[in-house]
């Protein structure tokens, strides 16, 4: 993109983002799953102060930092995290403003399973995870019944079908139970809808490709208006301090000859102070 298009842009977006006052709110460790007496950073990302971090549990709502944590400037601290800690974490302006949300969930022990639904057919491997170690054995349970015990804390299921779907969860002993985690099952898409889907791809890039030449024509359209008017410019002044030259020289060519230099050198001048 164009240099000065591209400055435009960020002018705006900046012009953007202050009106709107946004604060953004982010955690350390990042990750939504903590584990039972880590310890958690969050803070309020903003120019301004005079944010706080609020949050609503189970069992508390829009309570700030002070009840349940370490507060310090925009910033707030919680040094061991408890199951009972779970819950949605923004950060309010003193006007109510609000950030993002992040939802975190505390346990001692963690389902790893796919986010994204799996393909019919396809093989998927849960995870029992500890804060100590991946590989305990644990019990696995699918909407509430227990269905097995692994040894190595991986439950692998083969070949999976619709009749796999379910809210999952597993157990180790002594440590307790993880959250469930649902487990969505997509059919394998068939041949026959492949088609529409790559023609339906077409019109979106030629659109695409049409608003990139439109997008490019308004940004060189007074490069090239300026470099026109330069020129004829250059020309008119040429003609005027040549006329004399070649009343007395005489032969007209010699003065078209000279123009045409003096007019490739202004193009070329032009046209290497253009190539960004
Ligand atoms: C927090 O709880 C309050 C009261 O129930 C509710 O109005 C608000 O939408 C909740 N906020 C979030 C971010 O969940």
């Amino acid at each position: 993109m164009d240099p000065t298009s591209l400055q435009r842009l960020v002018f705006l977006t900046s012009l953007l983002s202050c009106s709107t006052n946004q604060a953004r709110l982010t955690v350390t460790p990042s990750s939504s799953q903590v584990f039972r007496d880590e310890s958690v950073s969050l803070r309020c990302e903003d120019d301004s102060d005079g944010w706080t971090v609020r949050r609503n549990t189970s069992r508390d709502k829009r309570t700030e930092c002070e009840d349940w944590g370490r507060s310090a400037g925009s910033s707030c601290t919680i040094s061991h995290m408890d199951p009972r800690d779970s819950g949605e974490y923004w950060c309010e302006s003193t006007e109510g403003s609000t950030s993002n949300t992040i939802t975190i969930t505390v346990s001692a022990v963690f389902l790893q399973s796919p986010a994204l639904p799996v393909m019919e057919g396809d093989d998927v491997t849960l995870t029992c995870r500890t804060k100590m170690a991946d590989n305990l054995p644990a019990d696995f349970y699918k909407d509430g019944v227990s269905i097995r015990n692994e040894s190595d804390g991986h439950m692998t299921l083969h070949h999976v079908s619709r009749s796999d779907e379910g809210l999952y969860k597993c157990r180790v002993q002594n440590e307790g139970e993880s959250p469930e985690s649902r487990l969505s099952v997509s059919e394998k898409p068939t041949t026959t809808m492949d088609p529409p889907t790559t023609s339906s791809a077409p019109p979106a890039s030629s659109l695409h490709l049409v608003f990139r030449v439109i997008c490019h024509l308004v940004v060189f359209c007074p490069y090239c208006i300026s470099t026109f008017l330069m020129v004829s410019i250059y020309r008119e002044r040429a003609r005027g301090s040549d006329q004399s030259v070649s009343m007395a020289m005489n032969p007209s060519n010699y003065a078209e000859q000279g123009l045409d230099d003096d007019y490739d050198d202004v193009l070329s001048a032009v046209t290497t102070e253009h190539q960004f």
